[in-house]
């Protein structure tokens, strides 16, 4: 451990945007605490899934949205075939109905999502738009069997990533540098988490989860952060969902390195300009634009021998995986707005 501080205060040393604010917590759910404050959203899918997205009274009918004290849960119905002409399988999408600007969103997950079909995402999205407007941050987010996490930006033209070299450090590996959704069919700016642990699908489930934390913030840029469960560096106020966890002052002494980093560098990327306050959304779909687009050709598409739509339909208990546990989500901001 004494070695890895070390080796992380020399890159911490190397870096230019070494500027370091304090955030305080602002707004925190745990169990039940999330049926208040959030919206469950039951619009046709923007991204095309073979979901239904249920309101919040037919998600507690359903139980397909339930909390008790510690944990909350969204998931997907995997008991039912859903008919042919049926806008999809029944699905929880939930966004918050606060956004904030500058911001630490931390995440304690303990489940997500995973298996063929599945696209789940927990995501940031202006509350101004209209989309994309004011930026789209992916903090979670994969389709079908996917191993490891991806991070983007989504934004209007003219907010690129600069080369890695610049960039660093971040422990994931740079997929695009064009956050412009008009670019590459909305590929967006991403990171895909190659060194930080299991962070998605079912190694991460297998591993008891962990915790996100995605800064967003003019000076720092944007950063999403992961700790696997059983790390041994996890930051006690990130850990702690108590008292302990009252302020968070992000630096890559005690964080250590994000898994991916979106810097707001001049020339590059300017944050007013494509970034504004977030609601935070949690999202389940299947197929669609991602997971539908890339399923001929995947293992899912060999081991199916099916359609991504027809699979949804008719293979109810394939989605018995098909769930969220959150186990707390604190949103932290700075003394002062600017
Ligand atoms: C909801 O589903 C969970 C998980 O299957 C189960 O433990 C719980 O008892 C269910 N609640 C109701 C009211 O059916
Ligand atoms: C963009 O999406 C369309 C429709 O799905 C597809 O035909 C095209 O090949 C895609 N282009 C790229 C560059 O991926
Ligand atoms: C693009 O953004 C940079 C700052 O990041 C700015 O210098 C430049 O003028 C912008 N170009 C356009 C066309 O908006
Ligand atoms: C795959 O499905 C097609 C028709 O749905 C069937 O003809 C074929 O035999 C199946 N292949 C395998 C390997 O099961």
């Amino acid at each position: 451990m004494r070695t890895g501080y070390a080796f992380l205060a020399a890159l911490s040393l190397s870096l230019t945007q070494c500027a370091s604010a304090n955030f305080y917590l602002t707004d925190k759910w745990v169990g039940e605490d999330f049926f208040e404050g959030w919206t469950w959203e039951t619009e046709n899918d923007p991204t095309h899934g073979r979901v239904n997205y249920v309101g919040q009274a037919e998600a507690l009918m359903k139980n397909l949205s339930y909390a008790d004290s510690d944990t909350f849960v969204m998931r997907a119905d995997d008991w039912s075939i859903v008919d042919p002409s049926a806008r999809g399988r029944d699905s929880v999408r939930i966004s918050s109905q606060s956004a904030y600007d500058e911001a630490i969103f931390v995440l304690d997950l303990a489940h997500m999502p995973a298996g063929c079909a599945t696209w789940p995402a927990f995501w940031s999205l202006s509350q101004q738009g209209p989309w994309p407007a004011g930026g789209e941050v992916d903090i979670i987010e994969g389709v079908n069997l996917q191993g490891q996490n991806q991070a983007t930006l989504h934004t209007t033209p003219n907010c690129t990533m600069p080369p890695d070299a610049q960039r660093q450090p971040q422990s994931g590996t740079t997929l695009s540098t064009d956050c412009n959704t008009a670019v590459d069919n909305n590929s967006g700016c991403g990171v895909s988490f190659t060194a930080s642990g299991p962070s998605y699908g079912s190694a991460f489930n297998m591993n008891g989860g962990g915790y996100y934390a995605m800064v967003k913030s003019r000076s720092l840029g944007i950063q999403v952060y992961f700790w696997p469960r059983d790390s041994i560096i996890v930051p006690p106020e990130i850990r702690d969902c108590g008292s302990g966890g009252g302020s968070l002052y992000p630096d890559y002494f005690s964080w250590g390195l994000p898994a991916a980093n979106f810097p707001m560098c001049s020339g590059y990327c300017d944050y007013d300009e494509h970034f504004n306050a977030h609601q935070m959304v949690f999202d389940l779909t299947f197929c669609g634009d991602w997971a539908g687009n890339t399923w001929p050709g995947s293992v899912c598409q060999t081991v199916t021998n099916d359609t991504c739509v027809n699979y949804v339909n008719n293979n109810p208990s394939s989605f018995s995986e098909a769930y969220w546990v959150v186990n707390s989500l604190r949103v932290y901001t700075p003394a002062t707005s600017s």
